[in-house]
């Protein structure tokens, strides 16, 4: 089983849902999976271990048993996080004196923790290949403080104890440099890349927080680190799905970008991407469709994105019946209109599942009078339906760029998985 340490550094190593999916690859690499591309035709035998990539920010992993099998086991997370993206013509000058970034929002971010932190920016920068005239994309990640969204003194602002309106094209701009350091931020980001500046025909970039992850709490009960959500259920997701023993399902693990803007993308979990896989992989083994279609209706899938843990300041927020705690085990959560697509059939298969790796479980449920998020079970089950339920771990703060989860959960989220792909 992969520690905390193992998982502090996959979070700190993946400041975009790019370097996530790098990361990733990175690790099936180690563990003798294939690449597979979807330009390319795929030559699939049993008892092989294959992935897949969408965007460079979308995965989907599987492995198919050696012995005879009739239904799919699918775990699935996002890659991204609600964060800050660069526009084009990032830098901004200010009055002759400083240059600032102009940035947009990406996803429902908690906007009052990003200021008065250092900032850097990552993603990739997209440049020509001048032998195969190809677009080849480059991670980057400027890795050291290079930003800073500062406060308006209380001076200023008498109120902003009573609560604040943030503008986002007024307030959450960061600062950068003074004006000597016009026209240089393409420059530091393209150096970082390993590229000539000119070369860089374009740019996915994004702001990301520089504090280190931490595990703290009178035990070393709590970890917080930005990006927990969702990136902790891609790391438990993986660690169960390699360490599982994969002779009984063909077992998908799966990691989307795009959950936090509403998965309608080429690469996200409303796009084709895992239908147009599993469609490959029933061809490439020579089974039809009415093979697909009997496997599906077998088949479960979990779709693991963190969830709402009881607030010590707030518990009133919570449901009165339906209060999951931090370190309490792993959430099943449910919705009487679908945004959690758990139904009586899914949670009966996930606690029994839960029962048999020993791992304790609670529930959540929205307070009947607040809206709630979604996530990317049921629009997933609009391309391919089957069996699902929504699961996650207890968080605080979630889509704060500092986010808090209980240690303990990581481990059962790996228990499950394992079991899960057993
Ligand atoms: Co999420």
């Amino acid at each position: 089983m992969r520690t905390i340490s193992q998982l502090i550094q996959f979070l700190e190593e993946s400041p975009t849902c790019f370097h996530a999916i790098e990361n990733t690859k990175a690790e099936l690499d180690r563990n003798g999976f294939i690449r597979l591309s979807e330009n390319e035709s795929w030559n699939l035998t049993s008892a092989g271990r294959y992935y897949v990539t969408r965007n460079d920010s979308s995965l989907i992993a599987f492995t198919i048993p050696a012995g005879s099998w009739k239904t799919m086991h699918i775990l699935a997370s996002h890659s991204d996080s609600p964060c800050f993206k660069l526009k084009e013509n990032p830098e901004l000058e200010t009055e002759g004196h400083y240059i600032r970034l102009n940035v947009e929002r990406y996803g429902g971010m908690l906007l009052a923790p990003w200021l008065d932190r250092p900032l850097s920016a990552a993603g990739r920068v997209v440049i020509k290949d001048p032998h195969t005239g190809d677009y080849v994309s480059r991670l980057v990640n400027v890795r050291r403080d290079l930003a800073l969204i500062p406060n308006l003194a209380i001076h200023m602002n008498p109120d902003a104890n009573k609560g604040y309106t943030y503008n986002p094209q007024k307030d959450m701009l960061p600062l950068y440099g003074n004006i000597t350091a016009k026209d240089s931020f393409m420059k530091i980001v393209s150096e970082a890349a390993g590229v000539e500046v000119d070369a860089v025909l374009s740019h996915d970039l994004f702001l990301y927080n520089r504090e280190k992850a931490s595990v703290w709490g009178a035990e070393n009960e709590f970890i917080s680190c930005g990006r927990l959500d969702d990136l902790l259920c891609a790391f438990a997701s993986l660690s169960g799905f390699l360490a599982g023993k994969k002779e009984q399902y063909l077992n998908l693990h799966c990691v989307f970008d795009n959950e936090e803007v509403g998965s309608s993308t080429r690469q996200g979990a409303a796009s084709t991407f895992l239908y147009d896989t599993l469609t490959r992989i029933f061809l490439g083994l020579g089974r039809s469709t009415e093979d697909y279609l009997m496997c599906l209706a077998d088949s479960m899938m979990l779709s693991a994105d963190n969830a709402h843990a009881v607030h010590p300041n707030h518990p009133d927020k919570a449901d009165p019946t339906n209060r999951p705690y931090l370190n309490g085990g792993i959430v099943i959560k449910y919705n009487a209109n679908q945004k959690y697509c758990t139904d009586g059939i899914s949670a009966a298969m996930f606690r029994d599942l839960c029962k048999k790796a020993d791992v304790p479980v609670q529930t959540f449920a929205n307070r009947s009078d607040m809206a709630g998020g979604s996530t990317l079970g049921n629009i997933s089950n609009t391309r391919v339906a089957l069996h699902t339920a929504d699961i996650g771990l207890p968080q605080l703060a979630m889509h704060s760029p500092y986010e808090t989860a209980g240690v303990k959960d990581v481990e059962y989220l790996i228990r499950v998985a394992e079991q899960f792909f057993a």
